[in-house]
């Protein structure tokens, strides 16, 4: 069996290949050698006891021996949680390029399968790049790993269903504007329902018909038409389902509130929120989770230009409350609202949990290492910060409250879409809050930091990193209701 992602650099085999050029040898803090043969394992130990080879945490030593090639890799005491073993595995694979080594084999390790998929999962992760528009550039060479042990190829099956989505949020993050705009990013979702997922696309006359003055408003400056996206997945019966809500500006210019030129394109992954829930969708199909769960993703461009909404402008969502549009560049909450309301009056769903890259003061707040977590439920907020703990996809909690709330007091309309100078991320997500019905939990993760990485993370090379994907997807599994 061979596993081959579209944009993966790695390829892993689950059983012996032909040749390797090289052998991973796993050594432990002890300098004991814990994968390769019998023969192997002795030439490691003998070289790293020579070499001063300490086995610290994921260094590597390349030895040409009498037992053939040999790539030690320290591993310290520390393969104990997965998302070390996947640290790790994105170190394997970091080793392996840069020694430029196009096949490697780890056989016979003394290591639990559980972990040696997440050293796979890792290296796989690790090995994503997004080439599509090199036209003169040498595509990165293939590298194929094989990792032979008992039930692998089972034990990784999970993991690699993840990374599918995780893949696909990273390529639509990735894809400039003038490509993914929103009818495409719709037909890209349209494709999953080879998984079984059952799509649904809205457009704007369906909108108009359902009143979504806000999502409408903030799209109406584009050529591109603006669409809302339904998937869902039916696996659990007659359950409620658990609702995932996206951001999915394909590009924010700010609207008539223009922003500066500086980083502008920056904004091609405003739809890093929906991109999180398409993949997450994505994972939980093929999974084939027990669950009803249900995506909705809001699609627009928000553009300047002789029909584009100005400040001052007053709307009328869904829910029939009217928003008076002081800053056009405060939108994702304006398609957020009519998101919201329609997923609760369509699903009446057990919880929803939104995400999207809303404020640039949550980066202010809390730099890039965690998403801020806003929730009107102690139990939802516990759940995803657990999930996130357990899948890299950190959440940080932060406050709600009605001193927060007032802020978005408008003197024309029922509220504004802008609080005070201060604590922007909070009166955004209290903007949210006024489009969720009491008693349903509800759950904003602002992940504008997280979207995008100027260098290497957790697993991930520099650029889109997939963020929320890992974390809706587990949290799909931990969730209980009631
Ligand atoms: N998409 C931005 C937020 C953002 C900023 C995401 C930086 C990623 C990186 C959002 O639509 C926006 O423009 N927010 C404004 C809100 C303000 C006008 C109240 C902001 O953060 O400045
Ligand atoms: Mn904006
Ligand atoms: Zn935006």
């Amino acid at each position: 069996m061979s596993v081959t992602a579209a944009q993966a650099t790695l390829s892993l085999q689950f059983s012996a290949q032909d040749r390797s050029d090289v052998s991973v040898i796993v050594m432990d803090g002890s300098q004991k050698a814990l994968s390769g043969s019998a023969e192997q394992k002795k030439e490691a130990e003998a070289v790293a006891g020579r070499a001063n080879f300490t086995a610290s945490s994921h260094q590597t030593l390349l030895h040409n021996g009498e037992t053939g090639t040999l790539l030690l890799f320290g591993i310290d005491d520390a393969l104990q949680s997965d998302l070390n073993a996947e640290k790790a595995g994105a170190s394997l694979y970091n080793a392996l390029r840069s020694h430029k080594k196009q096949s490697a084999e780890l056989i016979e390790a003394e290591l639990a399968v559980d972990v040696l998929a997440s050293l796979c999962c890792g290296a796989l992760s690790q090995s994503y790049e997004f080439g599509h528009y090199f036209t003169k550039k040498e595509p990165t060479s293939q590298i194929s790993l094989a990792v032979v042990a008992d039930g692998i190829a089972d034990a990784c099956a999970d993991g690699l269903a993840m990374l599918q989505g995780v893949f696909l949020a990273r390529d639509l993050i990735t894809e400039p504007a003038n490509i993914l705009y929103p009818a495409e990013f719709a037909s890209r979702c349209q494709s999953l329902t080879s998984l079984g997922l059952s799509v649904d696309v809205l457009d704007e006359a369906q909108m108009e018909k359902l009143g979504m003055g806000a999502l409408l408003g903030v799209g109406q400056g584009s050529r591109r038409e603006s669409k809302m996206v339904v998937m869902q997945w039916h696996g659990g019966g007659d359950e409620a389902p658990l609702a995932y809500v996206g951001k999915g500006v394909c590009f924010d210019t700010g609207g008539i509130s223009l922003k500066p030129a500086k980083g502008m394109e920056d904004m091609k992954w405003d739809m890093g929120g929906a991109a999180a829930v398409t993949g997450a969708m994505a994972a939980v199909a093929a999974r084939k989770v027990k669950r009803n769960i249900v995506g909705i993703i809001g699609l627009v461009e928000n553009m300047p230009d002789g029909n584009a909404q100005r400040p001052g402008d007053v709307v009328t969502s869904m829910s029939g409350q009217t928003i008076e549009v002081i800053n056009t560049d405060a939108e994702g909450r304006l398609v957020l609202a009519d998101c919201l309301t329609y997923c609760q009056e369509q699903f009446k769903p057990q919880m929803i949990v939104d995400l999207a890259t809303l404020t640039g003061a949550i980066i202010v707040a809390l730099g890039k290492d965690y998403a801020g977590l806003f929730a009107n439920d102690n139990k939802l907020r516990d759940a995803i910060v657990a999930a996130g703990d357990a899948t890299a996809d950190q959440c940080w909690p932060m406050p709600m409250g009605d001193n927060y709330d007032k802020m978005l007091k408008s003197h024309i309309a029922d509220m504004k879409n802008i609080g005070g100078p201060w604590g922007g991320s909070i009166t955004a997500a209290c903007f949210l809050g006024r489009f969720v019905q009491d008693g349903t939990p509800w759950a904003h993760i602002d992940m504008a930091g997280k979207a995008w990485a100027d260098k290497a993370g957790h697993a991930h090379p520099a650029g889109g990193t997939g963020y929320g994907v890992r974390l809706l997807n587990k949290l799909a599994d931990d969730w209980q209701d009631a």
